[in-house]
């Protein structure tokens, strides 16, 4: 048996395969983020090891036996987070998260510095780690002093599971202090942000051994010693294991809290300028290229939250057909934008509202903003030399038909829906918790799901969409700094 947690935004997730990789039962905990200012979003760590608890706890009291068989786990988790501890490993300050944008002219400080984009292939984007340290440094310099340690969020978790300071390449990528090439801390990056490589944890390979579960916990859980805790994966590299989207070709669109679009590449393909991201993968010697939406369907759970509806009920208002974009627009900017604008300090926008624009308007203009943000990634990537023939969907919002259709037309790409089954970021945690156990080869085992339908483009809609996507992507220099 193997394990896969996955630390999401909004919650914990802990997934149980077995040998052939069957997911057996998975146990949830749900988490919050604290908002305290504009911009800013935080989680404090000791909710993340309760969530922990919960959800394994769940584990052992509807699969006790199975559980107790894990011989591997895998950590999946959301990236850029940082989680600062001092020598005695206590936590200084809440985690600052990917979605926080607090540090972004710290961030603007460090891209224009030229290393950092050379060294890492990425603009230094305000929700990534290093801008972060700089913010602290500034703005609370005792904690600065204190920090032993500077761990992304599932790295905190490896911590608290084996008492190990260990990180892996995929999330490390997205610290702006990893050389992306060479697969190895930049002294250089790290030092231009005051610290040092000894402040870093040491680095293992997705795939590879990153410690090794406490006694105490594998007693409490019913396993027995020597579990073994893969490097893991930041989140969205843990999904494409999931999907085995490991090869050049394969790619996923994935509409989560953020939303992703994931390409594998099987060489390091930097391009800085375009705003994609260009990070190491789970494997050895394979890099994937990213563009991120910070609110995909967060966009929607924001409007639900205002209109008390659920996302789910929202959707289903609109029906299956897929309908022509209306005149309503909206930019899905709520925590501002990285791919392709990198544009911290921007906030959606309706635009087009008339006295008959109800809520079923409002809705479809969501969907189709965030739809036009992914077409968006798109033309980024194949500015960055990445030309995609069709891409697989996941993530909570590929539950909404209407949504699917939407992006299929957006794209002009053939979108795949899997079939039944757990394909996300926990599973791929759990696979990559397999592949470490049982040093098993990851070609045999990261293979694809089935395909259960695949959505094609609206071929009598592509043209309105055309026309939306346009008025869509002039409203962005319209806006800049009126927002
Ligand atoms: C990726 C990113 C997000 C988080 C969300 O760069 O910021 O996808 O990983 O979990």
């Amino acid at each position: 048996m193997y394990l896969g947690i996955d630390l999401g935004t909004s919650g914990v997730k802990a997934l149980l395969i077995d040998g052939s990789q069957k997911a057996l039962a998975s146990g949830h905990a749900a988490l919050d983020v604290s908002r305290p200012h504009a911009g800013w979003s935080e989680q404090d760590p000791a909710q993340w090891i309760a969530a922990i608890n919960e959800a394994i706890g769940a584990l052992k009291r509807s699969n006790p036996v199975q559980l107790a068989a894990v011989k591997g786990i895998g950590l999946s988790g959301h990236m850029h987070g940082a989680t600062l501890v001092d020598s005695e490993d206590n936590v200084l300050r809440p985690c600052i998260l990917w979605n926080d944008t607090r540090s972004h002219a710290e961030a603007a400080e460090l891209d224009s510095d030229p290393r950092f984009r050379k060294i890492t292939g990425n603009i230094v984007f305000p929700g990534f780690t290093a801008p972060k340290l700089v913010w602290v440094a500034r703005h609370e310099a005792d904690i600065f002093k204190r920090v032993a340690k500077v761990l992304l969020p599932k790295d905190y978790l490896r911590l608290w599971l084996t008492g190990e300071h260990i990180s892996e390449m995929s999330d490390s990528a997205g610290t702006s202090w990893l050389n992306v090439a060479e697969r190895r801390w930049s002294q250089e990056l790290l030092e231009a942000t005051g610290l040092e490589e000894s402040q870093m944890p040491a680095l293992v390979e997705g795939t590879q051994q990153g410690g090794t579960l406490r006694k105490e916990l594998a007693a409490g859980w019913g396993m027995g010693p020597n579990v073994v805790v893969a490097g893991g994966a930041g989140d969205n590299a843990a999904s494409a294991v999931g999907m085995g989207t490991v090869k050049p070709g394969q790619a996923f669109v994935s509409i989560g809290t953020s939303g992703v679009l994931f390409a594998a590449n099987g060489s390091y393909l930097p391009n800085a300028e375009s705003a994609v991201h260009t990070f190491c993968h789970a494997l050895p010697d394979v890099w994937h290229q990213m563009g991120v939406i910070l609110s995909a369907s967060d966009s929607l759970t924001w409007l639900g939250g205002i209109t008390g509806k659920k996302p789910e009920e929202l959707t289903a208002e609109l029906g299956d057909k897929l309908k022509a974009p209306g005149r309503v627009t909206f930019l899905p900017y709520l925590s501002g934008e990285r791919t392709p604008h990198n544009d911290a300090a921007i906030r959606g926008v309706f635009t087009g509202l008339a006295h008959q624009s109800g809520r079923t308007a409002l809705t479809q203009a969501v969907l189709e903003g965030v739809a036009f943000a992914f077409r968006d990634s798109l033309e980024a990537l194949r500015t960055a030399g990445t030309e995609l023939h069709r891409v697989t969907a996941i993530g909570g919002g590929s539950r909404s038909r209407y949504w699917l259709k939407s992006i299929a037309t957006a794209l002009n790409l053939p979108v795949d829906v899997p079939a039944d089954g757990d394909f996300g970021a926990a599973f791929g945690a759990a696979r990559l918790g397999l592949i470490s156990a049982q040093k098993a080869d990851p070609a045999t085992v990261l293979t694809p799901p089935k395909t259960a339908e695949t959505i094609e483009p609206d071929a009598g809609l592509t043209e309105a969409y055309g026309d939306a996507y346009r008025r869509y992507s002039a409203l962005y220099p319209a806006i800049k700094g009126g927002t």
